[in-house]
């Protein structure tokens, strides 16, 4: 069974369509990269997937039951983690308590036990590590709004790893990144996806798609132009007109 499972997926902002019948699956333990040109519809995917957006059509099934009218939160706690296109830490706080409040959303799932503290030795410790786990190795009681753009996104995704989650969606995680920064990165969600984590990358850097991912789908004004390997996606004529042609030309 596909880990998650999209059909007819439709949402409209006014008279903007960003999707319309859209409809994939992602097979457990693969890294599959959502492209396409600006506005395509890919932030507002990923807004669907993690309950921020309720689609006007269709059905998203992750592990077979359709998530419909769930909260973020809930949809967190069962195994969906995202990072966003604008990185999003809380400047003030450290880097370790940016995780820490990650991961007590785990710990602590009811309001009354988030009263209760949540910075434990045990709950550091696990915050050092997925700070060391996405390479961040020191400096963890500095503010996080202090960070250069590189490690602010990779401290995203330390984040979203504390809710540990099956699947992660990763929305332009190199966007803004210098070349062996983007490099680095890629080599990290390799390493994520070998642990077994399930991953859904939008991306426009097309070394680093064409590079991670095995199969790609593509998105034009909302709809899916064509799905498969990257080698089919390169000399698809459709998408080299809708945004492969387009990006080549700058
Ligand atoms: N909250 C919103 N309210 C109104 N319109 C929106 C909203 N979110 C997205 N849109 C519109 O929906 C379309 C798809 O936007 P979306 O952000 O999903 O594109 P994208 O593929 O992520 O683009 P980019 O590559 O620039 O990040 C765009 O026309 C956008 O202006
Ligand atoms: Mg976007």
């Amino acid at each position: 069974m596909a880990l998650l499972e999209i059909d007819q997926l439709t949402k409209a902002f006014g008279g903007v369509t960003a999707l319309q019948d859209v409809a994939f699956e992602v097979t457990e333990r693969e890294i599959l990269g959502i492209i396409g040109p600006n506005g395509a519809g890919k932030t507002t995917l990923f807004n669907c997937i993690t309950g921020m957006l309720i689609p006007d059509r269709g059905v998203i099934r992750f592990r077979g039951q359709d998530t419909h009218g769930r909260k973020p939160h809930e949809l967190a706690l069962r195994g969906i983690a995202r990072t966003f296109q604008v990185v999003r830490p809380f400047p003030t706080l450290s880097l370790l308590n940016n995780v820490l409040v990650a991961s007590g959303h785990r710990a602590y799932p009811s309001l009354r036990a988030a009263a209760a503290p949540f910075s434990t030795p045990a709950a550091r410790e696990a915050a050092q590590a997925l700070l060391a786990r996405v390479g961040m190795t020191g400096e963890f009681d500095r503010p996080a709004g202090t960070l250069p753009l590189g490690l602010k996104k990779r401290l995203e995704i330390a984040r979203a790893l504390a809710l540990d989650p099956a699947l992660l969606l990763l929305d332009e995680p190199s966007g803004g990144l210098r070349h062996e920064e983007s490099l680095q990165l890629l080599e990290l969600i390799r390493q994520l996806n070998q642990e077994g984590i399930t991953i859904i990358l939008i991306e426009h850097n097309m070394p680093i798609v064409m590079g991670v991912c095995r199969r790609l789908v593509v998105l034009d004004h909302g709809v899916k132009i064509a799905e498969g390997d990257p080698s089919a996606i390169q000399r698809h004529p459709q998408v080299i007109e809708a945004y492969l042609g387009k990006a080549a030309r700058g």
